[in-house]
């Protein structure tokens, strides 16, 4: 009931976020010039709803109250709230996207800052509901899942923009996280459409951590896990932008590593020569190896075990061993 209730205000929200970026002076000037300037076109604009939230303090809220929604849900969708007496839009300013569930009710927003402002978080998203749980959103999944059923991969970006821009250049099969760690949640949706996830995320080491931090949680959920990180501070938006697609997708099918070897190698090389840090190495993996455990797995795991025991330099049946201690 709840939940209905605020899918109709969701949806009543976008088509007015919809029509305040394309017909009024305020959200063409400000709002449309700024993502025709990001290279999003109107067709991908229309697609993913995008929206604006004009700077004025209430013209949503107004539009929403003039409408008879309960003002208890009106503040449970976070899009306006009451200060004092007065009621205030939360997301004046910004541009919206809307975040849209499998069968593509929107069940939230993000909002984007216009520019660069240091004062303020660059993003807002919805607040926790009956319908937005941030746990388990996935971003892009609605506009992905026949993709990602199609080419049997899923790739997982970090951002909103990557997401779209991805789709701009015709890689449909892509989901972003919301820059925060993956969740069990996340990857049993995945899990629905596809085996393989391959998660593409900035190099940095921010990226890097957010990334491996998912990993024995994706292998438990008996996922292939793949991953590309992006160079030079760039993320898949600008660099799709920078290489165009085809240079994109075979950057991404040339420097995909496997994720347990990726992470073999990444604490090889932090370990250097110092003996006691390469045990550690040898039992890190054995535990990652260890949940790479369903019975129709065995055969990729042995792969595993051959390919990590001749990077570490240890036998085969000593790592078995090992493994068999983490079960
Ligand atoms: P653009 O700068 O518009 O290209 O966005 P981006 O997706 O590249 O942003 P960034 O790489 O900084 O962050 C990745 C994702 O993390 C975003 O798409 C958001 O989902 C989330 N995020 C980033 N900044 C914030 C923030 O200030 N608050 C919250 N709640 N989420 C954020
Ligand atoms: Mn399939
Ligand atoms: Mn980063
Ligand atoms: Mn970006
Ligand atoms: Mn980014």
């Amino acid at each position: 009931q709840t939940a209905d209730s605020l899918y109709i205000i969701n949806s009543n929200a976008q088509k007015f976020f919809s029509n305040a970026l394309v017909n009024s002076d305020e959200g063409k000037q400000i709002a449309l010039t700024y993502l025709y300037e990001r290279g999003f076109s109107d067709a991908t604009i229309q697609k993913f709803q995008l929206g604006y939230n004009p700077s004025a303090s209430n013209i949503l809220s107004t539009h929403l109250l003039q409408q008879q929604f309960n003002p208890d849900l009106l503040i449970k969708t976070g899009l306006i709230k009451k200060n004092g007496e007065e009621w205030v839009d939360n997301y004046r300013n910004r541009i919206i996207f809307p975040i849209h569930n499998n069968t593509g009710k929107i069940i939230g927003f993000g909002a984007r800052i216009i520019g660069k402002n240091d004062k303020a978080p660059k993003y807002i998203n919805t607040p926790e509901n009956e319908i937005y749980v941030k746990s388990k959103v996935l971003y892009g999944i609605y506009f992905a899942k026949q993709a990602i059923d199609k080419a049997d991969e899923c790739l997982l970006v970090e951002g909103y923009t990557d997401v779209i821009s991805l789709h701009q250049a015709g890689i449909e099969n892509v989901v972003a996280s919301g820059g925060t760690s993956l969740t069990v949640e996340q990857l049993r949706n995945i899990k629905k459409y596809t085996d393989n996830l391959t998660i593409i995320y900035d190099g940095d080491a921010a990226g890097v951590k957010a990334a491996l931090r998912g990993l024995d949680m994706a292998l438990e959920e008996g996922l292939n896990v793949k991953l590309v990180l992006i160079p030079n501070n760039e993320d898949p938006d600008s660099y799709v932008r920078a290489l165009g697609t085809n240079a994109f997708k075979s950057f991404i099918a040339e420097n995909k590593k496997d994720f347990i070897i990726f992470q073999l190698e990444l604490l090889l090389k932090e370990a250097g020569n110092d003996v006691t840090k390469k045990n550690a190495v040898v039992n890190q993996i054995a535990e990652t190896l260890s949940k790479v455990n369903k019975a129709e797995d065995f055969s990729k795991q042995q792969q595993y075990v051959k390919q990590s025991a001749a990077l570490l330099n240890v036998d085969e049946a000593g790592l078995y061993n090992l493994i068999n201690t983490y079960k």
